[in-house]
């Protein structure tokens, strides 16, 4: 056993979020730009390398472990990757999940099951086609409703992450609450962060703080604050009439980072101590330079010896202070 992953602050690191891939069938406008460069594929890790990777951070201390892109699916080969990596269910990780735009999940919902994936995140802003299509610029409605009801029926649990976009899915409010209610999905909001190339103004005439979105629920629904947490950034409310479970992803009004438990690694290799900071550190070339993991973990360990407390976005400082030109599908979200 080696000692376990705490950083500067004693936040144990227990969760480590994969990139796989930093390709999307989508172009969501807060995560992408419309055309996007994508990375040599010679650039990426293999399958191989980011299963090393993630066993040297299981053995670091690491039991959680979330697949992202980009759209994890669409990288070739992921189900193995999937099956492979799963052999540390219970032994050392207690959750494998991912985070999906859902457009591939109808085909892959039962073998993720199989493989022991029980819950899914997936990205769905809004319930109208036409918004929809805005938003994700490539995506269709239709398809991600598939794949919701292909993951269900495969017995996976669906919550659904929507981005508050101020006049664009704030009428939305109450049909997203009352859709996922009588489907039986958890929602979480997430405020929108100021990464990417997207115009300043824009980010800004967007934002929508969920400490707004929460009053404009609280005037229809008593909201019981919950101590549950998914070892995620998200806070719960239970809404008293429903019973439904709605979650609060604020870095913005309500910085989360103080409990920060995460790492993320790019499909290249870079580990990202924080969403919202440049550092970073190359695993690449240590996993590369010799088949014995011990430089690869010195090098993890130097990186979590320099987290940082948190992120700096801000958009109460002129305009969006601590705008990043890194874009989320770079890190994953
Ligand atoms: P659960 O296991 O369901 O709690 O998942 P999660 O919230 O950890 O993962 P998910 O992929 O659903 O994360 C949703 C979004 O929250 C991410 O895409 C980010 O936008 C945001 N988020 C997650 N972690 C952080 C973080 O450490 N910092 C910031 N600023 N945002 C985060
Ligand atoms: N701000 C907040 N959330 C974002 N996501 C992508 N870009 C942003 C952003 N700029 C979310 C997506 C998805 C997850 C992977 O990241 O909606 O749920
Ligand atoms: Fe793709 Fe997700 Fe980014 Fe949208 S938010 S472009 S679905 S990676």
């Amino acid at each position: 056993m080696h000692p376990p992953l705490i950083d500067p602050f004693a936040r144990p690191i227990t969760y480590l979020r994969v990139s796989v891939t930093d390709r999307c069938d989508f172009r969501c406008v807060y995560c992408m730009a419309e055309h996007m460069q994508f990375l040599p594929k010679a650039d990426l890790l293999t399958l191989e390398e980011l299963d090393r990777l993630s066993t040297a951070f299981i053995g670091l201390g690491v039991r959680k472990l979330r697949i992202t892109g980009g759209e994890p699916l669409v990288r070739r080969g992921i189900m193995g990757f999937f099956r492979n990596v799963s052999r540390h269910l219970g032994n050392g990780m207690d959750e494998l999940t991912l985070t999906t735009n859902c457009s591939q999940l109808a085909r892959h919902a039962a073998e993720l099951a199989d493989i022991g994936v029980r819950r899914v995140n997936v990205s769905l802003d809004t319930l109208d086609a036409d918004k929809f299509a805005a938003i994700t610029r490539w995506g269709r409605l239709p398809q991600v409703l598939e794949g919701i009801r292909a993951a269900t029926a495969a017995g996976l649990r669906v919550k659904i992450n929507a981005v508050a976009l101020k006049g664009v899915n704030d009428s939305e409010l109450f049909d997203l609450v009352q859709w996922c209610g009588d489907e039986g999905h958890d929602l979480t909001f997430i405020e929108v962060m100021p990464m990417g190339e997207m115009g300043e103004e824009d980010r800004l005439d967007q934002y929508w703080p969920l400490s707004d979105l929460r009053a404009r629920l609280a005037e229809r629904f008593t909201l019981l604050d919950l101590a549950e947490r998914t070892g995620g950034p998200a806070r719960y409310v239970r809404l008293a009439q429903t019973g439904q479970k709605i979650g609060f992803i604020t870095p913005l009004t309500h910085n989360f980072c103080e409990s920060c438990n995460r790492v993320r690694v790019t499909c290249t290799g870079e580990l990202f101590m924080c969403l919202g900071q440049e550092d970073n550190a190359d695993l690449r070339a240590p996993l590369r330079a010799s088949a014995d993991d011990e430089a690869l973990r010195q090098t993890i360990r130097a990186a979590i010896a320099r987290k940082p407390k948190g992120h700096d976005f801000d958009y109460s400082r002129q305009g969006v202070a601590g705008q990043m030109t890194r874009h989320m599908s770079h890190t994953g979200g």
